[in-house]
């Protein structure tokens, strides 16, 4: 079991391999999402017992909409059916949920679904989930770039005085005040951060893990944690 004392404050997660579990069981692709989205409550809870303070999961990347159409909406589909048969669930275990990314250019019946789950669990003070959708590391450190440009141009801050500080405050992150991750988990064997919070992980500790994410379990997240606890952190120094 994970030393209580040490439970990292923000965990994030790159949630692979929903494809190749339903491919391994011959089953369409989609319901491998089914599937994930299934670990994705129990890691959830599991997380919230933990102690975890925030829970960051890639969910849909800027460059999930070059997969087939009928996958993209899948996985819409699956984030509507999510918040209709949760919300209640993550108000009762205090959840409080937040987007990370540009869902506000997603399908209406999407942005709509979404904003319920925002407002339906903004005063909760438990774990919060992010859910990275529309998200691409890049794309947030560009436009993190342009607002303090425009700042600039306005007269408001110096370019010489820009600061690392201001980078991390100008990312979706940093509007919200969530701390960067102490762990990041990958699972189905890649090796790849594939354009997740790219600014954000410079000092984390990364965890991979062969197992595809619809059998990622509670004890999964344990032995992840257990092997972040075993490391020693340094940032840099000795
Ligand atoms: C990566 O596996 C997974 C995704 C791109 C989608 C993740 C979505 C979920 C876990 C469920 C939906 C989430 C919410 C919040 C409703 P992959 O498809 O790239 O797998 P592969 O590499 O084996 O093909």
């Amino acid at each position: 079991m994970p030393d209580k004392n040490n439970i990292p404050a923000h965990v994030a997660i790159i949630m692979d391999g929903n494809g190749r579990w339903a491919k391994s069981r011959r089953l369409p692709r989609t319901m491998g999402h089914n599937a994930g989205l299934k670990a994705m409550k129990e890691i959830v809870k599991h997380a919230n017992v933990l102690g975890i303070k925030y829970l960051t999961v890639y969910a849909f990347s800027t460059e999930n909409w070059k997969r087939s159409k009928e996958e993209v909406n899948g996985i819409f589909k699956l984030l509507i059916s999510y918040v209709a048969s949760e919300l209640e669930e993550l108000k009762e275990n205090n959840v409080k949920v937040h987007i990370l990314g540009r869902w506000t250019q997603m399908p209406d019946s999407v942005i709509e679904s979404l904003s319920r789950l925002i407002e339906g669990t903004k005063s909760d003070t438990g774990l919060q989930l992010n859910i990275a959708l529309n998200y691409g590391g890049r794309d947030e450190i560009t436009m993190a770039a342009q607002k303090l440009a425009a700042a600039a141009v306005a007269g408001q801050i110096l370019p010489e005085d820009i600061s690392q500080e201001d980078i991390s405050g100008a990312l979706y992150t940093g509007q919200e005040g969530i701390p960067d991750p102490d762990l990041l988990i990958r699972t189905s064997g890649e090796m790849r951060i594939s354009n997740y919070l790219l600014w954000q992980i410079a000092y984390s500790e990364m965890v991979f893990t062969d197992l595809y994410w619809p059998d990622f379990t509670p004890e999964a997240l344990d032995k992840a944690i257990e092997e972040y606890q075993n490391r020693k952190r340094r940032f840099g120094g000795r």
